[in-house]
């Protein structure tokens, strides 16, 4: 199965970011701080969602209207009072020229919903947020596990060849690194 594939071919790519990220997270101490790993989400999440929705709409996957969106980001940004900066392109983001490439993006981003639970909690004990600028991270909530099912499926079922598989496989890994990229470009930045 396409989806037991891609986590095992993604699996050290999903780990050296993790460990990137978690480094920063705990290092966060302030509402500012939260601000920018926002906006650095934003920034290439953003940026990724745009070439992603000129190939996959509700006909490919019937629920993408339901799907956490980047307005979310925007959203908490505002709430906690920074401002929404721009999005990646170019360079910075994978090529998604094709709806199998845009499926394998796709995955990192529906997938972030799993680790995006550990990462509002992480923020909501360092900082005491109220409930403030988590809907992003949040995910689905409680319907999360359920979501991430459906979508797996959805994508499983667009895969007609290994050859099609592999192009996923190859976008996805290719979204994880750029979203490494991206991520020590900001914090050199900072
Ligand atoms: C603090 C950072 C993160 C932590 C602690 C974390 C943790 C996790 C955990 C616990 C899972 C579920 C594993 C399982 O149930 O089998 C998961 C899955 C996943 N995460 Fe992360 N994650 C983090 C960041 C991210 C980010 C930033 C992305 C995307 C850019 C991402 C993409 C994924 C994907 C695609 C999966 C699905 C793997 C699969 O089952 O196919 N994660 N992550």
């Amino acid at each position: 199965m396409l989806s037991e594939k891609l986590k095992e071919e993604t699996k050290q790519n999903h780990q050296i970011l993790e460990k990137a990220l978690v480094g920063n997270l705990k290092s966060i101490r302030n509402k500012d701080g939260y601000i920018n790993l926002l906006k650095m989400f934003y920034g290439y999440f953003g940026g990724l969602e745009k070439s992603i929705e000129q190939h996959v709409d509700s006909n490919l996957l019937p629920d993408n209207d339901e799907r956490r969106k980047i307005a979310f980001i925007a959203n908490d940004i505002e709430a906690l009072g920074g401002q929404v900066p721009a999005k990646a392109e170019g360079n910075d983001l994978p090529r998604i020229e094709t709806h199998l490439e845009a499926l394998g993006a796709l995955y990192v981003i529906e997938g972030s919903t799993l680790g995006g639970k550990i990462i509002s909690k992480m923020m909501e004990q360092q900082l005491g947020l109220n409930g403030i600028g988590l809907s992003f991270f949040s995910g689905y909530g409680d319907r999360t596990e359920e979501m991430w099912n459906i979508f797996k499926e959805k994508m499983d079922a667009q895969a007609e060849n290994p050859e099609q598989e592999a192009v996923i496989i190859a976008a996805a890994n290719e979204t994880f690194l750029k979203f490494g990229d991206w991520f020590n470009k900001q914090q050199a930045a900072a």
